[in-house]
């Protein structure tokens, strides 16, 4: 049986909630939620890591002086003892950090059951689609090829599914005739930068927790 979501404390902007993001790429989402901290808000970002030393959006980390780390996956053959051992030392620096939320923003890497087991209901994944439609690496194409009129994002707790767990908000967008992958792309992500922030501070604030 799955275990339940133990959502997050409730948190006040004297008392903020300690967030960790996950990041793999260009970290536009990131850069979003460190703009939007700017103000006291009842989270906090106390760590940044990325499993990729290339990852454009470390930079964002750096420029604010904010614990920012590079954690690639260790040198080790076998991929499961592999996967297992990239977790653990994620999850120390979590542990160092005093972390009380994880946001997957823009993270490229399915965590394992036993991680998410630690942590369900204080992880959060941004999604590019009005899930449970069009879970998965390739949202924005599958969208387009499937022919539908409407896609957008979801903010949701991750769950050991991929893509799956309880969905906290999502944001519309209509896909135009002339629409490809990377237009979609930049419109879904306007409006995640929008509504990402937002959804921690109800998360935060403890909105969702008479629904989990
Ligand atoms: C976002 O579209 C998010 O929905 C998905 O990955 C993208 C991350 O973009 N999970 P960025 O790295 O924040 O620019």
């Amino acid at each position: 049986m799955e275990r339940p979501y133990i959502l997050p404390r409730i948190a006040s902007p004297d008392k903020p909630l300690k967030i960790a993001v996950l990041i793999s790429g260009s970290g536009s989402g990131l850069k979003a939620l460190l703009n939007y901290q700017k103000t006291p808000r009842s989270h906090i970002t106390k760590l940044i890591i990325s499993d990729n030393d290339d990852a454009k959006g470390l930079k964002y980390g750096y420029e604010k002086n904010i614990n920012t780390k590079s954690i690639p996956l260790p040198d080790v053959s076998d991929k499961k003892k592999q996967r297992i051992l990239h977790e653990g030392l994620i999850h120390i620096e979590l542990i160092k950090s005093k972390i009380e939320l994880i946001v997957l923003s823009g993270y490229m890497r399915i965590l394992t059951p036993s991680f998410v087991t630690k942590w369900k209901g204080r992880i959060v994944n941004i999604h590019p689609s009005l899930l449970p439609d069009f879970p998965g690496a390739n949202a924005h194409r599958d969208a387009i090829n499937a022919g539908v009129k409407l896609s957008g994002c979801t903010v949701h707790l991750v769950d050991s599914g991929v893509d799956t767990g309880m969905i906290l908000e999502q944001r519309e967008v209509e896909i135009l005739p002339e629409e490809t992958i990377q237009t979609l792309q930049n419109k879904i992500k306007k409006i995640e930068h929008e509504l990402y922030p937002r959804v921690l501070d109800s998360l935060s604030e403890g909105l969702y927790h008479s629904k989990s």
